[in-house]
């Protein structure tokens, strides 16, 4: 599997990136589009990955890279990815929110779709609606509603409640962890991860009949440990012989 992704530098997209670079067996390729390098991944060498060339990062303002390098960049690539976003207060103003949380990833996910990428995966929100009064939720909704417009055969949307980023959570964050049961930015990045796997190591038919998928905090916990059992097994019974029970693939929420 090839992956593009865009927000690899924020706190899920460092973790999706890991988790991707970490499943050596089913990924390929990363492809990094942002405004600076992403220098360090937790589990990753960066800069041997870059020299394997499974790690390619390009590094320019999002609003001024062409359309027709995010298009070349995207070629090839089986999974865009979309961990963009930022807050009202830090953006200034409700217009430059919706331009960063809305307008650029519509952009790239669209270019991304002519670039002929088949599977879509976003990070919105719990309670994203395109009809809310709330501006956050609003947007949120709105880039799903466009994104499973645009034609993709698989569309993901991953919709955490609160995010726990630890240290660097920001004081909003952690009065809304409060009230609102709250997800590690790690379990995001490797469900995302996982989620995509899941798709493009299914047959066919599968695919057919797996057209969107809407994870919530509980549905993005079974991912991520689907991700973890993966990565670091359980050691082996050393009693018996017989293989050890199956792992039933995690449930998620379909329309
Ligand atoms: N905070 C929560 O509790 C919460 C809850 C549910 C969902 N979400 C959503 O989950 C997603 C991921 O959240 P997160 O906390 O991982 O995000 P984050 O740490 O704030 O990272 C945001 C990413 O977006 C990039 N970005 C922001 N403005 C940009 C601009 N003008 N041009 C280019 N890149 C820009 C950042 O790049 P730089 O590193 O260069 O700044 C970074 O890669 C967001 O869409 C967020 O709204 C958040």
């Amino acid at each position: 599997m090839q992956a593009v992704v865009i927000g690899a530098t924020g706190a899920c997209g460092k973790y999706l990136v890991s988790s991707l670079l970490q499943s050596k067996d089913d990924v390929a390729k990363v492809t990094l589009l942002s405004r600076r390098r992403l220098e360090e991944v937790a589990g990753v060498d960066v800069a041997a990955e870059e020299s394997a060339g499974r790690l390619y990062q390009h590094v320019e303002d999002l609003d001024s890279v062409s359309d027709d390098t995010v298009r070349q960049l995207c070629g090839g690539a089986h999974v865009f990815f979309n961990a963009l976003g930022t807050t009202r207060r830090a953006a200034g103003s409700a217009a430059a929110f919706r331009h960063i949380d809305l307008e650029i990833p519509e952009r790239f996910s669209r270019l991304a779709q002519e670039a002929g990428v088949k599977h879509c995966s976003v990070v919105t929100s719990t309670g994203s609606n395109p009809n809310s009064w709330f501006l956050y939720l609003r947007t949120k909704g709105e880039l799903e509603s466009a994104v499973r417009g645009m034609g993709f055969s698989r569309v993901s949307l991953f919709r955490p409640g609160g995010l726990n980023r630890g240290d660097s959570m920001r004081t909003v964050e952690k009065i809304a962890a409060l009230v609102i049961p709250t997800l590690s930015v790690e379990l995001v990045g490797q469900a995302l991860a996982q989620d995509a796997i899941n798709y493009h190591t299914s047959t066919g038919d599968q695919q057919q009949n797996d057209r969107e998928m809407i994870a919530n905090n509980s549905a993005i916990r079974r991912l991520a440990q689907q991700f973890q059992q993966k990565v670091s097994p359980p050691p082996a019974a050393t009693t018996t012989t017989e293989p050890p029970p199956q792992q039933p693939a995690p449930e998620v929420e379909k329309d």
